[in-house]
């Protein structure tokens, strides 16, 4: 049903609020709730329609009251997550341009480069490597957030890397970030101070139960093998070569952290703790991960 005109920016949240609860979503893509889901759809569009800043007493543009039934009417009929529509996800509190060929980014790893990884690292570092990238968000906030690193993101997707690209661009950071088309380490130049990585870790038995919005992301970013264990094992078995001596490798597994340590008992791993939510994830040095190897 149509809006009626001239509401105030809390009544259509509510209102919207109500429609998604209403529609037994799933939220896992930048929220976990219909109310903070509303707030940014609500917020993007009035940004993107409104001639004024955003206040208390802000009335809803009803230029975008067309807009915003349409992508309410596509996030419930069709479970596409929000950022897929709005074409926008925010990841360590910057905006980055996504859709369906990337990975929503949500990953823990915000709040460690937020953080400036204290105290895993011993000197700031000159070289992060950002290995399966996608859009690129984990890469281009650790670039921001140490003004003289070179940023290399690399990803097996042509298609993520050219989101990545777009990202790159967007954040004005051309002369420091660069792309690399890589299956894992193959095409990888070099050694790196430290190593991020978000890569598939989702068995198949927890894919299968995923709700449908994440069947929205491409397969190739969530699926590795039956265990989820194939792309981490990989990545623990080359890091060390592609790391300084000081070096750091922080490695994204997910739920599939216990599998992953019952499968490397003798593997030293340190699991991080987050502030703002979020597991499975775990940091690195290279002589643990060289340690291991020999
Ligand atoms: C979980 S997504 C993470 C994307 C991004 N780092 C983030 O946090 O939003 C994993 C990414 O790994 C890429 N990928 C899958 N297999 C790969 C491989 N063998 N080598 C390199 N990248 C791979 C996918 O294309 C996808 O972009």
């Amino acid at each position: 049903m149509p809006f009626p005109h001239e509401q105030s920016l809390h009544e259509i949240i509510t209102r919207v609020s109500a429609q998604l609860e209403a529609a037994q979503l799933h939220f896992g893509h930048g929220t976990d709730n219909a109310w903070d889901e509303a707030c940014w759809l609500v917020e993007t569009l009035f940004r993107r329609h409104a001639e004024t800043a955003i206040s208390a007493e802000s009335v809803f543009p009803q230029a975008a009251l067309p807009e915003l039934e349409a992508l309410l009417e596509q996030r419930i009929t069709g479970r596409i997550p929000l950022a897929y529509l709005l074409r926008e996800a925010w990841f360590a509190g910057l905006p980055f341009y996504v859709d369906e060929r990337v990975l929503v980014p949500r990953s823990p790893l915000a709040e460690l480069i937020a953080n400036q990884f204290s105290p895993l690292l011993k000197k700031t570092p000159g070289r992060i490597l950002d290995l399966c990238c996608g859009s690129g968000c984990i890469g281009i906030a650790a670039a921001l957030q140490y003004p003289q690193a070179q940023l290399c993101l690399s990803d097996l997707s042509a298609d993520a890397l050219a989101v990545a690209e777009i990202n790159i661009n967007k954040h004005a950071l051309e002369e420091r970030v660069s792309t690399v088309s890589s299956d894992l380490f193959d095409n990888i130049q070099g050694k790196f101070d430290l190593i991020l990585s978000n890569p598939p870790y989702v068995s198949e038995d927890e894919y299968r139960a995923l709700p449908d919005e994440y069947l929205r992301e491409p397969e190739l970013a969530l699926l590795t093998d039956a265990e989820g264990l194939d792309i981490p094992l990989k990545i623990l078995r080359q890091a060390a070569e592609f790391m300084h001596e000081d070096a750091c490798l922080i490695l994204e597994v997910g739920n599939s952290w216990e599998a992953l340590q019952k499968a490397l008992p003798d593997m030293p791993f340190m699991w991080l703790d987050f502030e703002h939510g979020g597991h499975g994830v775990c940091a690195l040095s290279k002589a643990q991960l060289q340690a291991i190897q020999a």
